[in-house]
């Protein structure tokens, strides 16, 4: 691949992101609710490569579908794009929410964030610890290191409310049990998601709407990476620290480029500069409606914003059904 740009506008590329979200999403339409998870992700994969691989960039994947022995398709430094244009870091998640897809349950999408080269952390496929609240709060209003019921405590004082009126979105794991029961001594009220914790944490960026305040627990560090650049375009605050179980995953820290483990990452020291993100809505949920299939068409909603200007544009797409030149 040639020499690339280090700067992109993401202006003009934030059209092709997009386009790269719904296809996905377009792909993997047919394998709503029908109990394969591995089919659906992998039309999504298939799809958005296809699709990326028509965009003037040189891109990398650095948040993709696992190391390279893992992933045949958009593993973390696979190169994609033309190679004409410039230097961006890639993070994706062509299927966010498998067996949402495969259940018909709310709130899988299609994820893709993009940024200058160098922009966005190379977590590795561990866990990480997840703390997220909206914007317009003061900065670390919250923090990982306080106890859960302190979390609400200090979200409600803020907000100028109690605790009853917090609402806080959980993934329903047996990990997160005794998390969920102090929140619940608080007296507030928790969202239990059983899967899709990006949209869980951007929730949080649309209270309004979702009526979710906050988003506590343990999900896949590459997700975490992916909400961060969300939320850096739709504003508020998440706090992310790797999670490792055992020497493999150690070892997965260490290839990363990761030396303190222990680290507590803000949104920004997740994304270090502005990116474009594009979500598109497989089954639908509060911040986006399901795609739609009718006889002759079909339809999706995509979410596109960009952090340089906070702009948050939802945008319906009707294709036909029938065979026509999509070029
Ligand atoms: P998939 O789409 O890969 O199935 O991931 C869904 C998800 O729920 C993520 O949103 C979340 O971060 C992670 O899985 C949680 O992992 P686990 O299921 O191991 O608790």
């Amino acid at each position: 691949m040639s020499a690339a740009k280090t700067d992109f506008n993401d202006r003009l590329l934030s059209l092709g992101l997009a386009r790269v979200a719904e296809q996905a999403a377009l792909a993997s339409a047919s394998l709503v609710g029908r109990g394969d998870e591995k089919a659906a992700d992998q039309a999504a994969v298939n799809a958005m490569r296809e699709q990326l691989n028509l965009l003037d960039i040189a891109g990398v994947v650095v948040i993709g579908e696992g190391e390279r022995d893992e992933a045949p398709m958009l593993f973390i430094g696979e190169e994609v794009g033309t190679g004409n244009g410039p230097g961006v870091d890639i993070a994706l998640d062509p299927l966010e929410g498998t067996t949402l897809t495969a259940k018909d349950m709310p709130n899988a999408l299609t994820v893709i964030a993009m940024g200058p080269r160098g922009s966005m952390l190379h977590a590795p496929d561990v866990y990480m610890d997840k703390l997220a609240v909206g914007p317009g709060y003061p900065e670390g209003v919250v923090n990982l290191d306080m106890t859960p019921r302190e979390r609400v405590e200090a979200l409600a004082k803020a907000k100028n409310c109690t605790p009853a009126d917090i609402t806080v979105c959980i993934l329903e794991r047996p990990r997160h049990e005794a998390m969920i029961a102090e929140v619940r001594e608080t007296g507030a009220s928790i969202r239990l998601i059983t899967d899709g914790d990006v949209a869980g944490v951007m929730h949080c960026a649309e209270s309004e709407v979702t009526g979710i305040d906050m988003y506590m627990g343990q999900g896949g560090a590459p997700e975490g990476v992916l909400a961060a650049a969300a939320l850096k375009c739709m504003g508020g605050q998440i706090y992310g620290r790797l999670l490792f179980r055992n020497d493999d995953e150690r070892g997965r820290a260490a290839k990363a480029g990761i030396a303190d483990l222990d680290r507590v990452y803000d949104r920004d020291e997740m994304v270090t500069a502005d990116v474009i993100f594009a979500a598109t809505g497989v089954t639908g949920g509060s911040l986006l409606p399901r795609i739609k299939r009718e006889p002759g068409w079909v339809e999706t909603t995509t979410l596109l914003m960009r952090s340089k200007t906070g702009s948050v544009r939802r945008m319906s797409y009707r294709t036909p059904t029938w065979p026509h030149d999509d070029a």
